[in-house]
Order: C-alpha cells, then sequence, then structure tokens
C-alpha cells in the first residue's frame, strides 16, 4: 500500500507493517482523515496506540506526515477499496465528517466501503462516525434522516449500533479534527455520532454467541 511522510511516498508491504506494528498493543485507524490531526491527537495520547490516518488525498497530509508521532501511518487510499495489507488490524474506526464519496458509500452501503470496513475491523472493533448537517444536505440528505440512514446502513453490515445522538456545539468546539472546528465555527454547527461494535463470524461461531458462550 502506498504510504506518505512529507512529500515522500513510498509503498510498504504486510511484513513491513507488521515490523512497524510489533510493539503496539492496539490499532486504531481513522478513514478520510483529512490533514491527518486527530491521528496524531490519539497518537500523542494513546502512546501504546498505532493510529494510521486513510485518506484518498495526498496533498493536506504532507505537512502532519512529516512531523506526527512514531506511532502513526498515513495511508493513501481510497476507502471504497482499502489495501489488503490492512486487513484485520483495527480495534478502532473512527470516520469525522466525511464528505464525497466517503459520505455517499456510507449513505449508500457502498459494497466496497462496508466490505473494506469488515475486512480491516478486529472482532469487537469499535466504530466511531461524525456526520455534520452541512456534509449530509449536500448529499441530499438531512442531518437526522441522513443520521439515521447511516446507523441502519453499519447496522446491516455487520456493526451493532447504538442511537444516533446529537453532537453539540460544545462538544464539536474542542473536538481535536480541523472539521469539528470549522463547523463548530461556521453556519451549520449541526451535528450526529454514531457508535457501534463489530460483529461477525469465526468458524461459524458468531463473536455474539462467543461471547456468551465465554460469560
Ligand atoms: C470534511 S473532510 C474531514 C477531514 C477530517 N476527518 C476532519 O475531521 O478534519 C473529509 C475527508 O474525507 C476524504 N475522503 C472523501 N472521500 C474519500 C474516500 N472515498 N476515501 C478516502 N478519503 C475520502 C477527503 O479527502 C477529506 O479529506
Amino acid at each position: 500500500m502506498e504510504t506518505l511522510r512529507g512529500k515522500h511516498a513510498s509503498f510498504m508491504d504486510s511484513a513491513a507493517l507488521a515490523e512497524r506494528l510489533a510493539v503496539y498493543s492496539t490499532i486504531h485507524m481513522d478513514m478520510g482523515t483529512g490533514d491527518g490531526r486527530y491521528v496524531a491527537h490519539v497518537a500523542q495520547a494513546r502512546p501504546d496506540t498505532f493510529v494510521i490516518g486513510v485518506d484518498a488525498c495526498r496533498e493536506n497530509l504532507i505537512d502532519i506526515s512529516r512531523r506526527a508521532p512514531a506511532n502513526t501511518l498515513f495511508v493513501i487510499a481510497n476507502a471504497q477499496a482499502l489495501p489488503s495489507e490492512l486487513t484485520g488490524l483495527a480495534a478502532h474506526i473512527s470516520i469525522n465528517f466525511p464528505w464525497g464519496s466517503l459520505i455517499e458509500g456510507l449513505l449508500n452501503g457502498d459494497v466496497g466501503l462496508m466490505a473494506g470496513l469488515m475486512a480491516v475491523a478486529r472482532p469487537n472493533a469499535v466504530i466511531d462516525v461524525r456526520l455534520n448537517g452541512g456534509a449530509l444536505a449536500e448529499a441530499g440528505w438531512e442531518l437526522e434522516a441522513g443520521a439515521a440512514r447511516v446507523q441502519a446502513v453499519l447496522a446491516a453490515n455487520g456493526f451493532v449500533m447504538q442511537p444516533v445522538k446529537p453532537m453539540p456545539t460544545a462538544e464539536l468546539k474542542p473536538f481535536p479534527t480541523t472539521w469539528a472546528k470549522r463547523i463548530a465555527f461556521g453556519r451549520d454547527p449541526r451535528a450526529m455520532v454514531l457508535h457501534g461494535v463489530r460483529v461477525g463470524e469465526v468458524e461459524g461461531i458468531s463473536y455474539r454467541e462467543e461471547i456468551a458462550i465465554s460469560i
């Protein structure tokens, strides 16, 4: 897969990635990471976590990827066709304020995006999706209806979802992404947050059953 450090792009295979990951206890992936600010924040706050930021656009990542902590990696990829090197790694997935094909894929249940999210997620991986009114309006959806739609799509594609919650301006303002700030101080500061957990199958046993058995 293609990774970025400053202006320097390079290819990393699964073996090289495994070497980088070896000393970390857990992996967080941020899809549509934008300028990577959230990745740097999580990496600094949790030194035991390896944080991978994924975005289709390289330009915004040049700056942060040059100076981000050692427990970060920036991958240039379309979330609708995630690199196979990421398979089965993520204990936590975040998608903060998606737009364009990323929000369209969440609303429409794009097959590539849904298969990719399931593929990268470990059993019981947590997923957090934050949606804003402006991006949903551009995609042709009202805030509540759009958030409910994304929740239903994720629920239909292997995630057990909690009820959608509003994300008030007081939460948006300190939230450590560039778009959270833009939205909080912009014309339409409405946002919603979705939270879920991946379920799946291992050798014919669903993880929920496995949990029930182990209890
Ligand atoms: C509004 S920005 C949000 C950036 C960041 N998460 C934040 O909160 O500041 C949306 C990001 O999604 C990325 N994006 C859109 N479609 C994508 C796709 N199919 N695959 C990967 N990234 C995508 C864009 O390049 C952009 O950086």
